[in-house]
């Protein structure tokens, strides 16, 4: 049985409503459309960058004495001025209830706000350009005693920072609106224009709009101020600090398209047809009724060159007269024939098509706005788990948080882009977004590259998870945030539920936590009755009422059990068996898949002897780990306390086929949350590690999901003076179901992956110098060989570049991997050499990194020591120049290298 979704209806106050419903298409070839995200013109909607010129400043204590709204750990707290009235009203279009919408204080307009004022000098303040994450570059802090501890990065996330830039306004603009749309900033974030409080939004993951048109002269240069208040202990991870994502002023006429203001969805989707419904909302800014004409066509949307293609509908063209100050829905419905339909990697193509709508009215157009979507049928089912076009998708999921590695948390599309690929080469097919909403732009490249997506917004509801995080505003905010998140994102095909909470406290309140998950589910149904509802659970059980509340049940750990094996049976803390079978029994309607499985833990290229016999086991010194170096095996056997391997999750989802698949936590490592080594940076969960290397790992999950791959990965690495005669463990992570692993040429047996195992393992080989290598058979034939040979003394630096060509728009970047070699071209294994990096030609480095957890060298150091063999350098194109960008990387005493890179 599938899930249906509840029968409820978009509303919205001061609507009309306009229904069209005799069906239409046509076939026209239109000219393609250039559609760039930079400053798109069409008619007379702009929407332009506003990225550069900008003055920073921070400061780590509270400069100005005002706030949000009084903190508990914000320091001289008495003395603070709450300004959270001029910042509630912000959310009032979200804010279904008119009567519990918000007024602007009239008493003040907020004008005495020092670093607001036009008078105020701030020609000593660093110039910087968004996206920016004031904290990145550092430093780190290292010790106890310091205001940002391993969970939140030990990077300095903290304190007040302001903004400050001019925005000319034309006279021509006169007439015209000018929103500012700000995509992300972190966090409490509060707008200034011209010295008034214009309003602001407190939650640092969500976009939000702001109206400045009464607040701009126009022919002048206007001063745009904010203020962003990001406090220590606001989240369990590294959060960022700042604008970290685009910022766009948006003009249009005073009759436009409103924000996130259309709403496509399909049905009775097949290869033949499909019956496509469009809402639209009209909005009037002006006093006087209009009449507007809407036209909507819809086309083909090529996402590689941003292109329209083909007209391939259109819907009923519609006649609205739109009252003064008034905002309307006008809803049509067409009919496609033989839809390309939007499909996931690898088994579908992710086909998109775009809406152009055009408001006109006397033959002119005067608005015009895109939409990109998917047509797609998805259902989800408690047995066959996920069927996307009635075809079964077994969910190869990853858990990612936000941030881009060394890039912090300053949204870059090739940086995102780049995770992507290097997730889709492991055969990923989707990602939850843990545990807030993503950039926008994170899910235009899902679209186009075709993961499936669950799209989180909280990570905490009213209790707390840490002393100033979301809990503080859940109250007044749930509402303004929930719905707005889901108007963002509701046209991405990608997207196929909606996460309300991961592992809140409400868990544990019984019925009126399982009543506020039902509130946020029923708002959640008002917005996109399209799509399911589901939080993560670590805790909830079948019999609790909170399962009720979801419609797809996504259980954290709990599936396959937690410290229920016999290596955690000594650890204290809650202990849960394998629940798949229990929740499935109590709910076998509903699609149940792990939200998070795994939780192993490894550094990349660590090994650490001897290593467990079993298949699972949690880290410590004498097990996995070594806390005096804070690293963790690569044999991909240990976990965190509540954690398992690999293998033992692949056990369980293989024993219970009704589970729709899993979400590894997780599929890249991330900023903070270090466990289980508080005292680095950086966490140790990664497939792939934060610099985007591979770790062993990366293979084991390979070998399961792209079967058909001829692949083979042996480990460890093969250079261990002092070994000699010792034991050494060998494993085999291959899609092949049978191995013959030889040491220096002579057989050490064949072995046969048996039932419910993963790898192949030779536990008992003794180690000795030269090489070991494997052959591996599927179904009798043989499938792929692998071979790893003792190095030599390092000799030289090797280096490999993503990509050869970037733009010259000073954004797009290219990752060069430097090894370290030794004579014969074999990676040195535990090569720590000093690297350094320099660039000529119109360039600059951007970023260096390793991928150790605990190197606390600032990210953007040009020297950077090699971890385990490599390092790897981020370089960007200066903008606006072409040429040639020259990297160089050297170290002493070993040979340089030199790669050039093309900037167009
Ligand atoms: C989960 C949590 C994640 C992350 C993970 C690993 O319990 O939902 O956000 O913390 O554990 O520690």
């Amino acid at each position: 049985m599938g899930y249906t979704p509840p029968l409820s209806c978009i509303s919205l106050p001061l609507c009309y409503l306009f229904l069209f419903l005799f069906l239409s298409y046509v076939h026209i070839e239109a000219s393609p459309l250039k559609l760039t995200r930079e400053a798109t013109t069409v008619s007379s909607r702009q929407r332009l960058s506003v990225s550069n010129d900008w003055k920073f400043f921070r400061s780590e204590t509270n400069p100005d004495q005002i706030s949000y709204d009084k903190r508990p750990n914000l320091p001289s707290t008495s003395n603070t001025e709450s300004l959270k009235a001029w910042i509630l009203p912000s959310g009032n279009q979200f804010i279904k209830d008119p009567a519990k919408r918000y007024s602007r204080p009239t008493s003040s307009q907020r004008t005495n706000v020092t670093y607001a004022q036009n008078g105020f000098d701030d020609s000593k303040w660093e110039t910087v350009s968004l996206p920016h994450d004031w904290a990145i570059q550092g430093p780190f802090y290292r010790d106890d005693s310091v205001p940002v501890k391993g969970g939140m990065g030990r990077l300095p996330i903290h304190g007040v920072g302001w903004y400050r830039r001019k925005l000319s306004v034309s006279v021509e603009d006169k007439s015209k609106l000018m929103y500012l749309d700000i995509d992300g900033a972190m966090s409490y974030a509060m707008v200034w224009v011209n010295e008034i409080l214009v309003g602001g939004w407190p939650y640092g993951y969500n976009s939000f709009r702001l109206d400045l048109t009464p607040y701009l002269k126009e022919g002048h240069d206007n001063l745009l101020a904010i203020r962003l208040d990001n406090p220590t202990d606001s989240s369990r991870w590294y959060p960022g600090g700042g604008i970290y994502r685009n910022v766009w002023i948006t003009k249009v006429e005073k009759v436009h398209v409103g924000q996130w203001g259309t709403f496509i969805t399909s049905r009775n989707v097949s290869k033949k047809s499909a019956t496509i419904d469009f809402i639209i909302q009209v909005e009037n800014e002006d006093d006087i009724a209009q009449e507007v004409n809407v036209a909507t066509d819809v086309h083909v949307f090529d996402a590689k060159s941003g292109r329209a293609g083909e007209k391939v509908a259109e819907f009923p063209r519609a006649v609205v007269t739109i009252g003064g100050n008034q905002h309307l829905q006008a809803k049509g419905t067409t009919e496609l024939n033989n839809p390309k339909l939007w499909g996931p990697y690898s088994t579908q193509h992710p086909n998109l098509y775009i809406a152009i709508t055009r408001l006109s009215a006397n033959n002119e157009t005067f608005d015009t706005y895109e939409t990109q979507f998917g047509i797609r049928s998805i259902t989800y089912d408690g047995d066959k788990g996920l069927l996307v076009n009635d075809e079964h998708v077994e969910i190869q999921g990853v858990n990612q948080h936000h941030d881009l590695g060394a890039l912090g948390a300053a949204f870059n599309i090739r940086a995102a882009e780049r995770q992507l690929e290097v997730l889709q080469e492991l055969g990923c097919n989707a990602i939850r977004m843990s545990h807030n909403p993503p950039s926008p732009e994170l899910l235009e490249l899902t679209d186009r590259m075709g993961f499936l997506v669950v799209d989180e917004i909280f990570d905490v509801w009213e209790r707390s998870k840490t002393s100033a995080d979301f809990s503080l505003i859940f109250p007044e905010w749930h509402e303004p945030d929930l719905r707005a998140f889901i108007r963002r994102d509701r046209n991405h095909p990608s997207i196929i539920v909606w996460s309300v909470g991961n592992e809140v406290g409400e868990q544990y309140t019984d019925v009126s936590g399982a009543s506020i998950a039902q509130t946020l589910n029923d708002m959640v149904y008002e917005e996109d009755p399209t799509r399911p509802t589901t939080a993560s659970m670590n805790y909830a059980k079948p019999y609790m009422p909170f399962p009720r509340a979801l419609d797809i049940l996504s259980l954290n750990y709990q599936g396959e059990g937690i410290r229920d094996a016999p290596a955690y049976s000594h650890l204290s803390g809650i202990k849960t068996p394998p629940l798949y079978p229990d929740f499935h029994r109590t709910f076998p309607e509903k699609l149940l898949w792990a939200s998070e499985s795994a939780a192993s833990l490894s550094t990349r290229g660590t090994y650490i002897f001897p290593v467990t016999r079993g298949i699972s086991a949690p880290v410590n010194d004498t097990s996995g780990g070594n806390s005096k170096y804070l690293h963790v095996s690569s044999y991909e056997l240990y976990s965190a306390d509540f954690g398992a391997s690999p293998d033992k999750v692949f056990s369980a989802q293989d024993h219970n086929p009704f589970v729709a698949g899993e979400f590894v936590w997780s599929g890249w490592d991330y900023l903070g949350e270090p466990t289980p080594y508080y005292s680095a940076r950086s966490s140790y969960f990664g497939i792939i590690d934060l610099a985007g290397f591979k770790k062993d790992r990366f293979y084991l999950y390979q070998a399961r999901w792209r079967p058909d791959l001829r692949m083979a990965h042996i480990l460890p690495h093969w250079t261990w003076p002092g070994r000699e005669g010792k034991v050494t463990p060998v494993h085999v992570f291959s899609s092949a179901d049978e191995a013959e692993l030889f040491i220096n040429g002579k057989p050490q047996g064949k072995k046969k992956k048996g039932n419910y195992e993963y790898r192949f393992r030779w536990d008992d080989v003794l180690y000795e110098a030269g090489e070991i290598s494997v052959v591996t058979y599927k179904k009798g034939s043989e499938w792929a060989k692998a071979s790893v040979r003792t190095a030599g003394p390092a000799m030289g630096l090797r280096v490999n570049a993503d990509r050869m060509d970037i733009n010259g728009d000073g954004k797009d970047l290219a990752y060069l991997t430097v090894e370290i070699v030794d004579e014969e071209g074999n990676i040195v294994p535990e090569a720590d050499n000093e690297v350094m990096f320099s660039v000529s030609g119109p360039g600059e480095i951007v970023a260096t990194d390793n991928g150790n957890p605990t190197d606390f060298t600032s990210f953007i150091s040009q020297t950077r020591k090699a971890f385990s063999g490599k390092v790897l350098v981020i370089v960007r194109a200066s903008p606006g120049e072409a040429g040639e960008i020259t990297v160089m990387a050297s170290a002493v005493e070993l040979k340089s290298v030199k790669v050039k890179i093309a900037a167009h």
